[in-house]
């Protein structure tokens, strides 16, 4: 870890003695404190420098209240704490430093132990708060920027990541399936095909046939998409759904030839919606197919290529509502 040097804290109280006592008691504890009495002051110490933590009286002087403070602090920085001090607790004040957001209220007179105990705690929480958001903000660029790639490798594909992983939700909800599992089948939806990354361009977007070579080629991207997936090792279900996507029912898929329950249920729901939107989407070589010639084939490759009770209860479906059974109605949204 990068040694930052002391944590710099915004102390901020209209009265001088409180001051200097707080700032006692944190310079003691290694913090760098800036001091300010006035709203004023404080808001222009904030401009010229970034603060880890800010400490404030919840009332400066007659009208200024410093939970406006926090406001300023997140403009400078999204994730700067703010705890209040308050020498009177009120149903207001406590009102008004919770619609701000403030990190913590600290009732004066200060015990120093409590105080310090506190904004250790808030500080590990800020910066807790701030790498979670760091790693959503990470998922977020995965999950929109790794589909866009695979769609302008084969561009025949394009949105076929975002509907399987609608369509695999909803049968993974009508089918209880773990929020858990759910979570991660939904990723492996998306990444099912990363592993086309690695097939060259001439094969992918080959128009003809394919040579039974380039065929094996092509049959290589679930073992690379495995590969490409193995750098995030706490995602272990959804590079195990991504590797097994072509597998079938009954051992004659790929890579493995794995037989029936060898593929998890949420991996087996991504075989079948996998193979929906392929078959329900026109694509540059094919028209898409009419509602009942899906249902038809899924029938006869139920206990073949499908589990057959997912490809009875998904042939059923379409057969009462069409395509309307894959929409997540909202009873199946909880
Ligand atoms: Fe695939």
């Amino acid at each position: 870890m990068i040694d930052r040097g002391p944590l710099r804290v915004l102390l901020v109280d209209d009265e001088v003695e409180v001051l200097r006592s707080l700032h006692r008691i944190l310079d003691g504890a290694g913090y760098a404190v800036t001091c300010a009495n006035t709203l004023r002051l404080a808001i222009s110490e904030m401009r010229r420098e970034r603060f880890d933590l800010v400490l404030t009286d919840l009332y400066l002087g007659a009208t200024d209240l410093g939970v406006q403070i926090t406001q300023v602090a997140r403009e400078r920085r999204p994730f700067t704490p703010v705890i209040v001090l308050t020498g009177r607790p009120t149903f207001d004040g406590a009102k008004e430093a919770l619609r701000s957001q403030v990190a913590d209220i600290v009732v004066k007179p200060v015990v120093p132990e409590q105080l310090l105990s506190t904004c250790r705690r808030v500080v590990q929480e800020t910066e807790m708060a701030r790498r979670n958001q760091e790693l959503e903000t990470a998922n977020q660029v995965l999950a929109s920027v790794l589909p866009r790639t695979i769609e302008m490798k084969d561009p025949t594909t394009s949105g076929h990541a975002n509907r399987v992983v609608g369509y695999t939700d909803t049968l993974a909800r009508r089918l209880h399936v773990s929020a858990e599992d759910r979570a991660s089948l939904r990723l492996a939806a998306l990444l099912h095909d990363i592993g086309k990354i690695g097939v060259p361009d001439h094969i992918l977007q080959k128009p003809g046939q394919l040579t039974p070579d380039e065929m094996d080629i092509v049959k290589r991207h679930p073992a690379m998409g495995y590969e490409v997936l193995s750098e995030l090792p706490e995602h272990d279900n959804v590079r195990t759904w991504v590797y097994q996507h072509h597998e079938r029912w009954d051992g004659g898929g790929y890579p493995n030839g794995l037989h029936r329950e060898d593929v998890a249920l949420p991996g087996r729901i991504l075989v079948l919606a996998e193979v929906y939107d392929a078959l329900a989407e026109e694509r540059s070589y094919k028209k898409a197919w009419p509602t009942a010639r899906i249902v038809e084939l899924f029938r006869a490759q139920a206990g073949r290529q499908f589990d057959p009770d997912l490809a009875h209860l998904v042939a059923d479906g379409l057969e009462q509502q069409g395509a309307r059974f894959f929409a997540a109605s909202p009873d199946l949204l909880f």
